[in-house]
Formats: structure tokens, C-alpha cells, sequence
């Protein structure tokens, strides 16, 4: 049985909570946010709420992680003497719980998108028109089902034998190669007849594109994508010794998100345009507009196999800490029982997520609030669920939790730069986090 409560070594885990953030959200979700809410707006605006709520918060969650060293359901009380605050982490677990329920849905259209890759390699199949495919494969209930269980049951394999270890491994190797695939694609994307109307879609910000909804749904995808709100980035800084540099870390993951969302942007925007077609095609986008760009490649079908292969691996990257958050609760950190939770988890998982694996086929006229069960689920995670979290991390950190403790954790007040980053820092945490944080709710209310 593993033992998870050190990491091996600092490497093992910027490399896990890089793993734990890039993901889907980078990848999949931020192009289709970009193309419904304004394109290059939404970049902006994105980038400014990761780089000033969202560090901040990734920081907050490293620093009450490491110190408090328990799960997130003991952390709150365990080190403010206050029971009552480990509300915070039990929300985070419910969060984490619906987010997996929706998330593997998406993970599942991968795993199909690789199969059929690979009947069209051997010449099982020849329909390139990928609007079409889309649709067929996600509607198709036991296709979208089959996908899902068979995520659901990867993440699960993987948490319940420890293998994660060997999972941060090869990340070392599969996240440069996902971004240097990224680099190939943009190349062909941006050399496209008609790129340069997507490319200044998506870099040239029009203020007069962003709604208030584009805001709320940028923050949210900024806590999305960093794994924020949740506390499962404050998770795995709970099995972190205390030599770790976690400014830096925090740091290393906040721009490589940033990195991995602006590539998948000039990938698919680019693309988008040149074809002609519109980018405000909801959660299908990757999905239909990567395959025409590889179709436009030498060996493209090739290519485009690897490249699912490398997002697969980043998603299940993600999914593992989704599964470890709910898992670490339930064993209080004692590893007996882990397998047994982790298959009792995954099953509990697959029967909540049913309704969100359909709601692109039989259940797609069944809509309600912002439409399907799935965008339901999306929008509760990203748009409530994990701004209230962030904001209790933010309430917590800045007014509960004890400065000095806070101080020595961070351990940069002999410098005069360190001493401005930390007040900056903390300033930040205490009052504007949660100002913004409120503010964005509110205007969405009105
Ligand atoms: N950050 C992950 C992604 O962008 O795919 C999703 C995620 C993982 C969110 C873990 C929250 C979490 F606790």
C-alpha cells in the first residue's frame, strides 16, 4: 500500500499539482469560455482574475496545507482551534464530488475520440465531417456512458494501488510533450488561409464583448482551471515537507496554466476562422475543430492520436486529485481502507454523473436554469461552488488563521522585495480577494 503522506521530492509535487491543474480546464473548457464570452476579453479578463485572485488563493491553499498537514475536513479546525471552519472543507469535497461527476464525461469523449483515431488509422471508418461525428459518438448513450465508466474506472485503478507516484513520473515527460504537440498545432493552425481574424479574435481584447456573465464565468474558470475553491490544491500541500519553495512553486503552476490556456486558444481560434465556422459552439468545440486542423497535417490522423494520448493523460492527471480529496476524508489519511473507498467513490461518481453523460444525446431536451443537467453541474462547480470555497479559503486565511504562522510558513520576511511580496501578498487575501470575489457575484445578481 502506498504511503502518500510525504512526497518524495519537491519535484514530485509541483509536478502532481501541476498535474492537478492542467487539465481539462486549460485545455477543453477554456477555448469553448473564450468563444462563447468574448474571445479576446475573456483572455484578459481571465488572465487578470488567475494572476490576482488566483495566485494568491493557490498560495493561501499551499500555506494552509503544509502547515495544517491533515485532510481538508480536519485542516480548518485543527489549526484555528474552531471546529465550525472545517465547513469549508467539507464543501470542498462536495464540490470536488459533482465536479468529477462531469468532468469524467468529458474524459470519456477522449477515450472515444481515441478509438475511433484509431479505426480511422487502420481503416475501420472514413467520415471526416466532425460536426457529425461529434454528434453521433456523444449522443449515442452507451457510447457517452461507456466513455465515462471507463475514465471513472482509470482514475479509480490508479488511486486505489497508489500508482501516483509513477503517474507524476511520466508527467515529467507527457505535460512538455502535450505543450510541444501544442506548438505544432498552432503552427499549422496560424498558417491557415483566414487564421488572422481568429488569432485577432482571440489576442485583441474588445471591452465592449465582455458581459457581466463573462466575468463571473472567467473567474470561475480561474479557479477551475487552478484546482481552486476545492482545497485540493491545499491537499496535497498537507503531504509537503517544510524545505519546499511554495512561492515558487505556486508561481510555476500559475504561469504554466496561463501558458497551456493561451496555447489552446491560438490553436483552436485560429482554426475556427479559417473554416469559417463560429466559436460559440459550447463544450463540442475542441472536439470538432482540432480533428480538421491534424487533417490539414502530413500523418495528421497520426498526430492527432498522440496528441488524445497526451490529453488523456493530462485529464486523468487531474481526475486522480479530484478522487484523492473525497478518498483522503473518508480514510482520515489511513490507507487500510483506501482501495475498498476508492471503487465505492468511482461508483457513486458514475450514478451521479449519468445525467450529465447524457444531456448531449437523450436528455438534451431536458433543460433547466443555464440548460442541460451537465451545464447545470458545470455552472454550480465553477460559478458557486467554487467561488463560495475560495472565498472561505481567502476569509479564512486572512482573518482566522494566525499572521506569524503564516509569516514563518512563507519565510521571506529577511529580504526587502520578500517583505513586500508577503504585505502585497496578504493585503491581497484579506481584503481584496473577497471583495472581488463578492463583487462578481453580485453583478452577476443584477
Ligand atoms: N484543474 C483541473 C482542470 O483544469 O482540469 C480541474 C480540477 C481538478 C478542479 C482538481 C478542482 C480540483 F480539485
Amino acid at each position: 500500500m502506498k504511503n502518500l503522506s510525504q512526497w518524495s521530492s519537491n519535484l514530485g509535487f509541483i509536478l502532481a499539482s501541476a498535474g492537478s491543474a492542467i487539465g481539462l480546464g486549460a485545455v477543453w473548457k477554456f477555448p469553448y469560455m473564450a468563444g462563447n464570452y468574448g474571445g479576446g476579453a475573456f483572455l484578459f479578463i481571465f488572465i487578470i482574475f488567475t494572476l490576482l485572485v488566483g495566485l494568491p488563493l493557490l498560495l493561501s491553499e499551499f500555506i494552509l496545507g503544509r502547515h495544517g498537514k491533515t485532510y481538508s475536513t480536519n485542516i480548518f479546525g485543527k489549526v484555528s482551534g474552531k471546529k465550525s471552519f472545517n465547513i469549508i472543507g467539507w464543501l470542498g469535497n462536495i464540490t470536488v464530488f459533482v465536479l468529477f461527476s462531469f468532468y469524467s464525461v468529458i474524459g470519456g469523449w477522449i477515450i472515444l475520440y481515441i478509438i475511433r483515431t484509431l479505426l480511422d488509422i487502420v481503416g475501420l471508418t472514413h467520415s471526416h465531417n466532425y460536426g457529425l461525428i461529434f454528434t453521433d459518438y456523444i449522443a449515442n448513450p452507451l457510447y457517452a456512458m461507456a466513455s465515462q465508466f471507463a475514465f471513472i474506472l482509470f482514475t479509480v485503478f490508479i488511486v486505489s494501488k497508489g500508482v501516483e507516484k509513477g503517474i507524476e513520473k511520466a508527467s515529467k515527460i507527457m505535460m512538455p510533450l502535450l505543450f510541444i504537440s501544442f506548438v505544432i498545432i498552432i503552427i499549422r493552425s496560424i498558417t491557415l488561409d483566414g487564421a488572422l481574424e481568429g488569432i485577432e479574435y482571440f489576442l485583441k481584447p474588445k471591452v465592449s464583448d465582455l458581459s457581466s456573465e463573462g466575468v463571473l464565468y472567467a473567474l470561475g474558470q480561474s479557479f477551475f482551471a487552478l484546482s481552486l475553491g476545492t482545497c485540493g490544491m491545499m491537499t496535497y500541500a498537507s503531504y509537503l515537507d517544510k524545505k519546499t519553495n511554495i512561492v515558487k512553486s505556486a508561481n510555476a503552476i500559475v504561469w504554466m496554466n496561463i501558458l497551456v490556456s493561451v496555447a489552446a486558444g491560438l490553436a483552436i481560434f485560429p482554426a475556427i476562422f479559417a473554416f469559417g465556422l463560429e466559436p460559440n459552439q459550447g463544450p463540442g468545440l475542441l472536439f470538432i475543430i482540432l480533428p480538421q486542423v491534424f487533417d490539414q497535417m502530413f500523418l495528421g490522423q497520426l498526430f492527432y492520436l498522440l496528441f488524445l494520448v497526451l490529453f488523456l493523460f493530462a485529464a486523468i492527471t487531474s481526475s486522480i486529485s479530484l478522487l484523492e480529496l473525497n478518498i483522503s476524508n473518508i480514510t482520515k489519511n489511513d490507507n487500510k481502507n483506501r482501495k475498498k473507498w476508492s471503487y465505492i467513490i468511482g461508483s457513486l461518481v458514475f450514478i451521479f454523473g449519468i445525467p450529465s453523460a447524457l444531456s448531449n444525446g437523450l436528455l438534451q431536451h431536458f433543460t433547466f436554469g443555464v440548460g442541460s443537467f451537465f451545464d447545470n453541474m458545470d455552472f454550480l462547480v465553477s460559478n458557486i461552488l467554487m467561488p463560495i470555497g475560495a472565498f472561505g479559503v481567502t476569509i479564512f486565511v486572512g482573518h482566522i488563521f494566525n499572521k506569524d504562522t503564516i509569516m514563518k510558513e512563507l519565510n521571506l520576511s529577511n529580504t526587502r522585495l520578500g517583505r513586500s511580496f508577503v504585505d502585497t501578498w496578504y493585503f491581497l487575501v484579506k481584503f481584496v480577494l473577497p471583495i472581488i470575489i463578492i463583487a462578481v457575484f453580485i453583478g452577476q445578481l443584477l
